[in-house]
């Protein structure tokens, strides 16, 4: 097993260029889910309503996004958006042969641990997550556990050969002892890879996005608000680099992936990712802003529908070419 180096996913930090006009389309042995801790019973199955969404009862205090059918959906066309971003591949790790023993971090609907078991027949691949929304029938080779990430871990120490963890920035308090956690229990000669995005700033490379813009104003307030929860907005790539390294993995790769939200950019697959993007953003400026900034930061319902409403039109609009970033970093337990 070892890194993949494939040119098209070195880093990219060239400016994003936007065509000349924004408006039309870019588019074109851990047994089955049966155990006493994780059997779906009505009791894990208990919702929080609030401000029109659903929330999972066990992620109060953990992680605030919502459950519901809007949110797996965002997360079926996330993933998609992934696939995408890394050229259809699953993963930046390379495997020689397929990792016997596979672990996926806060794993949402299951959506990469199903492909991944699909695409890997030989491994066996678990998906851990708060809120049960995985499906109930599953392939042989996958299952799904409900449990917190940042309780004491209780596999096998050296018992998985790769660990992958997308997207968790919103539900991790303690990244040290999290990724502690990776290293104790990922075997000699085994990978992790980290996929994050940014919480705390939006970009922008040719001066359409004002001082003043609402992107800005959305991200600082949900950055302040996710501070407030507990959890670490301000983590950058170099920071999980650190924190990898701290935790004893070694040949850290790190690689820098520009977002542009809204199909503005001139280059074709950018625009088409834009566009993507632009979608998945209809519901994920509520789905990342609504509950943390109304209950965590000072917002009134009403300033955080307001807030999120402008966002959506500034996407729609397209005048003001902005991009997130996403991390992707893939590192060895030495042997
Ligand atoms: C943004 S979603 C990403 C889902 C999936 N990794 C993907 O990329 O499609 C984050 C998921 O992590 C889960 N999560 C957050 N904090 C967690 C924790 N402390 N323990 C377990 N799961 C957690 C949430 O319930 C949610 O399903």
């Amino acid at each position: 097993m070892a890194p993949n180096t494939q040119p098209v996913l070195a880093n990219n930090t060239a400016p994003i260029e936007a065509k000349d006009s924004s408006h039309d389309s870019g588019v074109e042995d851990i047994e089955s889910t049966v155990s006493s801790t994780q059997s779906l019973t009505d009791s894990i199955r208990e919702h929080v309503y609030e401000n029109g969404r659903r929330y999972h009862r066990k992620s109060q205090g953990k992680y605030a996004l919502p459950s519901d059918e809007t949110e797996q959906d965002r997360l079926d066309l996330s993933h998609a958006y992934y696939l995408e971003m890394l050229d259809g591949k699953l993963s930046l790790a390379a495997f020689n042969k397929d990792p016997a023993n596979v672990l996926d971090c806060g794993t949402g609907t299951g959506i990469w641990a199903l492909e991944f078991g699909d695409e890997h027949p030989g491994s066996k691949v678990v998906g851990i997550d708060l809120a049960p929304i995985q499906p109930d029938w599953v392939a042989p080779n996958v299952y799904f556990e409900l449990d917190d990430l940042e309780k004491e871990w209780t596999f096998p120490e050296d018992h998985f050969d790769y660990i992958h963890s997308r997207n968790v920035g919103a539900g991790i308090k303690n990244w040290e002892r999290y990724l502690r956690q990776m290293y104790k229990h990922c075997k000699p000669g085994g990978y992790v890879e980290l996929s994050e995005h940014s919480y705390h700033n939006l970009y922008c490379d040719d001066g359409s996005m004002s001082d003043d813009s609402p992107f800005l104003l959305y991200i600082r307030t949900v950055s302040q608000s996710l501070e407030k929860m507990g959890m670490n907005p301000n983590l950058v790539l170099s920071d999980y680099k650190r924190l990898l390294a701290d935790a004893g993995f070694v040949d850290i790769e790190a690689h820098n992936f520009k977002c542009p939200v809204g199909p503005w950019p001139r280059e074709k697959k950018q625009r088409r990712l834009g566009a993507i993007l632009g979608e998945i953003s209809r519901t994920g400026f509520e789905a990342y802003g609504k509950a943390v900034m109304t209950n965590y930061g000072s917002l009134t319902e009403e300033q955080a529908t307001e807030m999120i409403k402008e966002c959506v039109k500034l996407v729609d609009k397209g005048t003001q070419h902005m991009y997130g970033q996403q991390w992707c970093l893939v590192a060895r337990k030495p042997e």
